[in-house]
């Protein structure tokens, strides 16, 4: 394979006939565990992936913001920087807008970004997320931006936010700047503090098994957002800032009022409750230096709180997880957002093969197509590469 830093500096120079002023990558992420708890300030533990997205980016001065992805050749954008306003360009073009809209009064003149990639989109794996902050990146080296990772983080949030509208938390742009190779980021999205947990499962001869199951419902973003005003609502009636703060599902009783409405509040703060919890037993079986396998059922348990209490797994996902846990996975869950994308099984590295098989076999026993699958490394947060 060419290598990725060339490849795009290349493509940049057939496109825009000079050669970029750099190349930066940034990755997609996987959560090991930890889902739907950033927006309610509690723990997520991702890694970054191998899969990277790469901006080959030069400055020019007439004010023009030209965009150029490998993915969507027929997509191109051509926008004024002054005039960028949230919500256009939309698609692949509305996630590096977006960083430069952030940072529009530090952009003097205006930008060629050409955009190549191998991050699965539309797969849970944040491609969105890797996109944007291999722009913030771009630019703070590019125009000489004192931004701290922290500060990066929060440009790309904002642009997915703010620009492209989707409500996400943190996690996503956390993962894909902060994390390092041969680690977890164990963060506390409450008070962003960080550490990177030492994650060597080929040394315990394990892998983590990506399956994307190419799927994502039409309503993953309008039930992303139900999600949220849930927990909001259920913190309130609480009486908590964010449901991070309760540490006790018993406190949770006081929600269920004997109408369906309470019940289920109950039930999606039950998730987020333990899925906090989850986090740091996991989290502490791998600083014990205790053997992986053991986080495998606390994984497991991750799936079944997002299937019955969260409810944003899908039966494809379920049927993923109970294929992989029939043929010997230690532990398996859905990844990311949920109604669709991706899951995750933690297998015995020999195991690989016979898993993704039994998990192919089992998606066209479900009349879908053969999914897409790949075994995880801990890999490198965003960086420069040329
Ligand atoms: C999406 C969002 C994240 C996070 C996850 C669920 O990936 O972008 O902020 O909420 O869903 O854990």
């Amino acid at each position: 394979m060419t290598d990725p830093a060339a490849r795009a500096a290349e493509a940049f120079e057939e496109r825009f006939g000079r050669a970029p002023e750099g190349v930066w990558a940034a990755p997609g992420r996987l959560n090991v565990i930890g889902e739907h708890t950033d927006y309610n300030g509690g723990f997520v533990l991702p890694i970054a992936l191998p899969h990277t997205t790469r901006a080959a980016v030069a400055r020019r001065d007439d004010g023009r913001l030209v965009l150029r992805s490998l993915q969507h050749p027929d997509d191109d954008a051509d926008v004024a920087v002054a005039e960028l306003t949230p919500g256009t360009p939309t698609g692949w073009a509305g996630y590096v807008a977006g960083v430069v809209h952030e940072l529009a009064g530090h952009v003097p003149g205006g930008l060629d970004v050409l955009v190549d990639g191998d991050v699965p989109a539309g797969a849970g794996l944040s491609s969105s997320a890797a996109l944007e902050c291999a722009v913030a990146l771009a630019l703070r080296d590019l125009l000489g931006l004192d931004l701290a990772p922290g500060d990066l983080v929060d440009v790309a949030r904002r642009a997915e936010n703010d620009f492209v509208g989707a409500p996400t938390g943190i996690l996503d742009q956390s993962a894909s700047v902060l994390c390092e190779a041969g680690a977890a980021l164990f963060l506390d999205t409450r008070d962003r503090s960080a550490e990177q947990v030492p994650f060597d499962l080929a040394a315990a001869g394990l892998a983590l098994l990506v399956v994307d199951s190419g799927t994502v419902h039409d309503h993953a973003e309008s039930g992303y957002g139900d999600r949220r005003r849930e927990c909001e609502q259920a913190a309130a009636r609480l009486g908590v800032d964010l449901l991070r703060e309760v540490d006790d599902v018993a406190a949770l009783d006081v929600l269920a009022d004997g109408t369906p409405e309470g019940e289920l509040l109950r039930r999606r703060a039950r998730h987020v409750v333990t899925e906090d919890a989850r986090v740091l037993r996991v989290v502490a079986t791998l600083r014990s230096g205790e053997d992986p396998r053991a986080i495998g059922p606390l994984l497991t348990e991750g799936h079944a709180s997002l299937r019955d209490d969260f409810e944003v797994s899908v039966p494809l996902l379920d049927a993923c997880v109970e294929a992989a846990l029939e043929a010997g996975a230690h532990g398996a869950r859905m990844v990311g957002g949920g109604f669709g994308g991706s899951a995750l099984a933690l297998v015995d590295a020999d195991a690989v093969d016979a898993v993704t098989a039994a998990v192919t076999e089992r998606f066209a026993r479900e009349g879908a197509p053969a999914p897409r699958s790949f075994v995880a490394v801990p890999s490198a947060g965003a960086r420069r590469l040329a």
